[in-house]
């Protein structure tokens, strides 16, 4: 099944509505006296969200400001630092984000929360481009570290387990996002102080607030609309 992001954490009035009554429901069946009345139909949460043990963000090359304040209030250590849950981009939506930069041989295509890989490795794979992929979650950058070995492209990919606020993107001439709306605006003034004139950045289902694309489309997968947004610094934000 194909869900968005978006959806998720984002829902509805409707959905929140569902959330809430059945969150209540424990709280109402074992006042009456019954229990573990079966929560039907049921709705995304953030219980949806894989839990995978990891151990504490290593960081990378440089610190930033922002990232000072964490923005998940977890009391799980490992989630501490987790701006997004892992919801990997549908492989036609990723093949598009990296259509629509125009990624080439030449180019250096950072994924800010890259999950599995998907989008480094089909960088690298499809184009022959260098890519750095950056995931907070242990198992998942060990995963995609691995699998780039399999596919032999472990010259060209590398996966720095770590936290994305604390990475030094300034290699980058592409970066990919696919993260909620909070850890985008958090993000866009790194950006904007550390990305090259000229550098793509592609942002699946979710804008970077207050910036302008200069393309952006729309395309069905599996049924689910999804959004594209390419912006170019500066020109997405210097007005
Ligand atoms: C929505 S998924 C996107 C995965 C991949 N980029 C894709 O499009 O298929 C967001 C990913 O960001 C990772 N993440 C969340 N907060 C992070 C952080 N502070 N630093 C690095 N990765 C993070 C999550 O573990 C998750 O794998």
């Amino acid at each position: 099944m194909n869900i968005r992001l978006s959806e998720i954490l984002t829902p509805s009035k409707g959905v929140m509505a569902l959330i809430m009554l059945f969150t209540m429901l424990p709280v109402i069946s074992i006042g009456a006296g019954q229990q573990d009345s079966p929560r039907t139909p049921r709705v995304y949460t953030n219980d949806d969200i894989p839990s995978r043990s990891q151990s504490a963000p290593v960081g990378a090359a440089s610190t930033n400001e922002a990232s000072k304040d964490s923005e998940t209030a977890s009391s799980n250590p490992a989630e501490v630092g987790k701006v997004a849950p892992f919801v990997p981009t549908p492989m036609d939506v990723v093949e598009k984000m990296l259509e629509i930069a125009k990624v080439t041989s030449a180019d250096v295509v950072y994924d800010l929360g890259s999950g599995d890989g998907r989008i480094v490795l089909t960088a690298a794979e499809k184009y022959g481009a260098k890519a750095v992929g950056v995931e907070l979650d242990k198992d998942l950058a060990t995963e995609s570290e691995a699998e780039a070995k399999r596919r032999n492209l472990d010259k060209l990919v590398t996966i720095i387990q770590g936290d994305l606020f604390l990475t030094n993107v300034k290699p980058a001439s592409v970066v990919t996002v696919y993260l909620l709306q909070a850890a985008n605006r958090k993000l866009s003034p790194i950006l904007e102080k550390d990305l090259k004139p000229g550098t793509r950045v592609v942002a699946h289902d979710i804008r970077i607030p207050d910036w302008k694309p200069v393309e952006e489309l729309s395309l069905k997968s599996d049924g689910v609309q999804h959004f594209i947004y390419l912006y170019r610094i500066p020109d997405s934000f210097k007005q």
